[in-house]
């Protein structure tokens, strides 16, 4: 569920209606719903319940600073993959011993930041790492405590570029490997183990897959016990899906997704964290665009909005679906009609959707693509010299712009010229 309805035959954020961002901001803008940021946060709050968890909100997913400092408000603590992340967690407020560090290629700088700024865990996922963090840790006079992420082998039955945990994928040790390396780890000053890490995917919609996963993680657990290592933090990740096409998906509640982690490693008195993005941030933000014009092609009808895939990606990177709905809602019965709905970007790639069928559009309508607070806003770009385009945040009947657009002069004095030019 989320917090955008139609009042009055309006699109509205919470309690403000989308024209009037519009008028304020300018199209295109994302526009996100504090109070359904709230309410995912709430809902894994409450599938998890009666265990010792902390929800470490996937950064990478919305790094905003009003989304993160938010998050944060509702005592969410941050998994963050870069030192920019890192930054701008520590930029929102969010203390050091509520920060995870994930990510393959963790450079030494990035660690000394980290372990100079407070950390929760380092999740390792590579010897060389586990033995450049030690170095780092002690030349630093500290000890960093790490988890290390294992590679179950479980297809999580997702998009391929976001499949995580099957054997050919870049991540985590090979689980069978495990007890060899936490054996090093044991062996080695400057980290000192405190857990175990997974993350096989992202948009699973099945539940199928964790279950196999974490049954796996809680074999190691007890193995590992038996080896003399201290378990006592199990770092679950992200990954749980969302609908995306609301008519035809309904992936697993997070309450269910509660119950397979209560099933698989509820008994191990481990502290649980998790590493959700997408769930809290993606329906609780809107892409809006305006029309430019409506084109008549051969056989089909382009509609041109002035918001493109560098602004949202997901389409033309994923083939990814977004609901797309009218800013003003269509008459009851009124007659659908498809269209092919397209950006300026000269590229054919730039299709947000083929023969999608929507009322009657008009030049200058307003548009709105759901499910984009995730992974919308933080992979967008300035492709074809279109300048980053505002995000809006809304609480109740007010908004606040949280990024404001840079003007066509920020964009191009970033640039220097060389000074034999
Ligand atoms: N933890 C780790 C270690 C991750 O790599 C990710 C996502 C998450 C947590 C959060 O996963 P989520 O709950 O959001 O599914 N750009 C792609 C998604 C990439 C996901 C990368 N890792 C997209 O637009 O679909």
């Amino acid at each position: 569920m989320d917090h955008f309805l139609y009042k009055d035959g309006i699109l509205h954020a919470e309690d403000v209606a989308i024209p009037e961002i519009a008028a304020s901001v300018g199209t295109p803008f994302y526009v996100y719903s504090t109070a359904t940021l709230t309410r995912h946060f709430d809902v894994f709050t409450e599938a998890l319940s009666g265990m010792d968890h902390l929800i470490c909100y996937a950064m990478k997913s919305n790094s905003n600073q009003a989304v993160i400092a938010h998050m944060a408000a509702l005592g969410a603590g941050m998994d963050v993959v870069s030192g920019g992340e890192y930054l701008r967690a520590k930029a929102a407020g969010v203390p050091g011993d509520k920060i995870v560090f994930s990510g393959v290629g963790k450079t030494a700088e990035e660690m000394r930041m980290a372990l100079d700024g407070g950390i929760r865990q380092f999740n390792v996922e590579s010897e060389p790492e586990m033995e450049r963090l030690s170095q780092v840790a002690r030349s630093l006079g500290k000890v960093a405590p790490i988890t290390i992420r294992v590679n179950p082998d479980v297809d999580a039955k997702t998009h391929e570029k976001i499949s995580t945990g099957r054997k050919e994928d870049k991540f985590g040790i090979p689980i069978g490997r495990a007890r060899e390396v936490y054996a090093r780890a044991a062996a080695l000053p400057g980290v000192k183990v405190v857990g175990i890490d997974v993350h096989i995917g992202s948009q699973l919609t099945n539940l199928e897959p964790f279950e196999l996963a974490y049954g796996k993680v809680a074999d190691l657990t007890r193995q590992l016990r038996e080896d003399g290592h201290e378990i006592t933090r199990l770092d679950l990740g992200g990954g749980l899906g969302i609908p995306y096409e609301r008519s035809n998906s309904a992936p697993p509640l997070p309450l269910d997704y509660g119950d397979v982690i209560r099933r698989t490693v509820g008994d191990l008195g481990c502290e649980i964290e998790i590493e959700p993005g997408r769930l809290i941030s993606g329906n609780a933000g809107l892409l809006v665009a305006s029309t430019i014009y409506v084109k008549h092609g051969e056989g089909r009808d382009f509609l041109i909005l002035d918001a493109a895939m560098n602004d949202l990606i997901r389409p033309a990177m994923y083939g990814a679906w977004h609901d797309i709905i009218p800013v003003r809602e269509a008459e009851a019965g009124a007659e659908q009609q498809p269209y092919d709905i397209v950006g300026p970007v000269c590229e054919s790639g730039d299709t947000f959707a083929r023969q999608r069928n929507l009322p009657e559009i008009r030049e200058d309508d307003l548009i709105a693509f759901r499910s984009a607070g995730a992974y919308g806003a933080v992979m967008s770009s300035e492709y074809n010299s279109r300048p980053l385009i505002p995000e809006v945040m809304v609480k109740g009947d007010q908004f606040a712009v949280i990024r404001a657009r840079p003007s066509f002069d920020d964009m191009i004095n970033r640039d220097t010229l060389p000074q034999w030019a």
